[in-house]
C-alpha cells in the first residue's frame, strides 16, 4: 500500500524557536517513517516582505541544516527549497484566478502582518494561496503545523474545494495535524503573545541555536503571576496564569510527559524551581540539536537539497499538467 503524503513549510525568515520546533518540526520527526514526507524551506513566502539577500541565502542553509540536525533523515523524508521546483509558483497563480479577495483580506496574518508594513506588497495578500499551492501540488493529505497556520490550512480546503467543484476533481482535500503538546508556545516575557521568529534575542523567544546559558536564563527570567507555586485547580482562588501554563507546556511537549505525570512532578512546587527543571529540560533537548547542526551545516546540504526537489519534481509537474488542462490553459 502506497503511504500518504504529508507535506510542510517553514519560512527562513528570523532564527527557529523551541515554538517551531515543539508545534512543527518534532512532529514533522515523528511522521517521517509512517508516511512519505515533504518538508520544504519556503523562501517564496520569505520574500513577501523585505529580506536581506545574504542573509535570506545563509538562512535558507540554516533551516535546511536545522529540518536535519532536528532529526529529519533525508534518505527518508524529502527535503527541498520552494523556490527549486517552480510548480510552486505556477499553480499558486492558477490558484489565485480562483480565489475570492474576501477570503484573503479575511486572514488574520495578513491583517497583522500588512499593519506593520508602510507599503502592503501583494503578495502578502496572495501569501495564503501560494501556501495553498505548496500543499495540493503535491495532493498532500496531512499537514503537520502550529496553531497559529490553522486559518491557513481551512483556507486552503476551501481553495481545493471550490477548484474540484469548479473544473472536477483535481485535488486532495488536506488535513491539519496539530502536535498534542507545543501547538501553541508563547512569548517568555508576554504570555498573551505567540512565540515568534522575529525576536529572539530577546527574552521572548529560546533560538534552537540560542547559546544554552542564555537560553536558561531566559526562562529563569520568564513572567509568571502572583502565586508562590504550581497549582493545577482551575477551581482555585487565584487559578495558574498564561505564564506558568506555558512553561508546564514546554516542558510536557519537550518531554513526553502524561498529564498525571505532570501532576506528580510540579504540583505544589515553587516557581523557582520549575523554572529550574524547565530551563535543564530545554538545554537537554536542544544539546543534541546544536551538536548534530554544526556537522550539518558544514555538509553536503546542496546537494541532498537538490536531489530532494528532483525526486519530487515529477509529482509536482503532473499536478501542474492536471491543473491546467482543467482550466482549459494551454497542456498539449
Ligand atoms: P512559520 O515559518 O512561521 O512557522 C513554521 C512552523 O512553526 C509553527 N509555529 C509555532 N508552533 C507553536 N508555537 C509557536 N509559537 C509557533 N510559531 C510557529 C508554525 O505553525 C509552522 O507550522 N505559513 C507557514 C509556512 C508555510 C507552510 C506551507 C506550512 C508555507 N507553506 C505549507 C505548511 C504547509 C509559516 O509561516 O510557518
Amino acid at each position: 500500500m502506497t503511504k500518504a503524503r504529508v507535506f510542510s513549510g517553514v519560512q527562513p525568515t528570523g532564527h527557529l524557536h523551541i515554538g517551531n520546533y515543539l508545534g512543527a518540526i518534532q512532529n514533522f520527526v515523528r511522521l517521517q517513517h509512517d508516511y512519505e514526507c515533504i518538508f520544504c524551506v519556503v523562501d517564496l513566502h520569505a520574500v513577501t516582505v523585505y529580506q536581506e539577500p545574504a542573509e535570506l541565502r545563509a538562512k535558507i542553509r540554516e533551516i535546511a541544516a536545522l529540518f536535519i540536525a532536528c532529526g529529519i533523515d533525508p534518505k527518508v523524508a524529502t527535503l527541498m527549497v520552494q523556490s527549486s521546483v517552480s510548480g510552486h509558483a505556477e499553480l499558486g497563480w492558477l490558484l489565485t484566478c480562483v480565489t475570492p479577495l474576501g477570503w484573503l483580506e479575511r486572514m488574520t496574518q495578513y491583517k497583522d502582518k500588512s499593519a506593520k508594513q508602510e507599503t502592503i506588497g501583494s503578495g502578502l495578500l496572495n501569501y495564503p494561496v501560494l501556501m495553498a499551492a505548496d500543499i495540493l501540488l503535491y495532493q498532500a493529505k496531512i499537514v503537520p503545523v502550529g496553531d497559529d497556520q490553522s486559518q491557513h490550512l481551512e483556507l486552503t480546503r476551501d481553495i481545493a474545494q471550490r477548484f474540484n467543484s469548479l473544473y472536477g476533481d483535481t485535488f486532495t482535500v488536506p488535513a491539519t495535524k496539530l502536535p498534542t503538546h507545543g501547538a501553541r508556545v508563547m512569548g517568555l516575557d508576554d504570555p498573551e503573545k505567540k512565540m515568534s521568529k522575529s525576536a529572539t534575542g530577546t527574552g521572548h523567544a529560546i533560538g534552537l541555536l540560542d547559546d544554552l546559558a542564555q537560553a536558561k536564563k531566559k526562562i529563569m527570567r520568564a513572567t509568571t503571576d502572583s502565586n508562590p507555586a504550581v497549582d493545577f485547580d482551575p477551581g482555585a482562588k487565584n487559578p495558574m496564569g498564561a505564564g506558568v501554563r506555558n512553561l508546564l507546556g514546554i516542558y510536557q511537549a519537550f518531554s513526553g510527559a502524561s498529564n498525571d505525570e505532570m501532576q506528580a512532578q510540579f504540583a505544589g512546587l515553587r516557581y523557582g524551581d520549575l523554572k529550574k527543571k524547565v530551563a535543564e529540560m530545554v538545554a537537554q533537548s536542544l544539546e543534541p540539536i546544536q551538536a548534530r547542526y554544526r556537522e550539518v551545516i558544514s555538509g553536503n546540504l546542496d546537494e541532498i537539497l537538490r536531489a530532494g526537489s528532483d525526486r519530487i519534481l515529477p509529482v509536482a509537474n503532473e499536478t501542474v499538467r492536471l491543473t491546467k488542462e482543467r482550466m482549459g490553459v494551454y497542456a498539449p
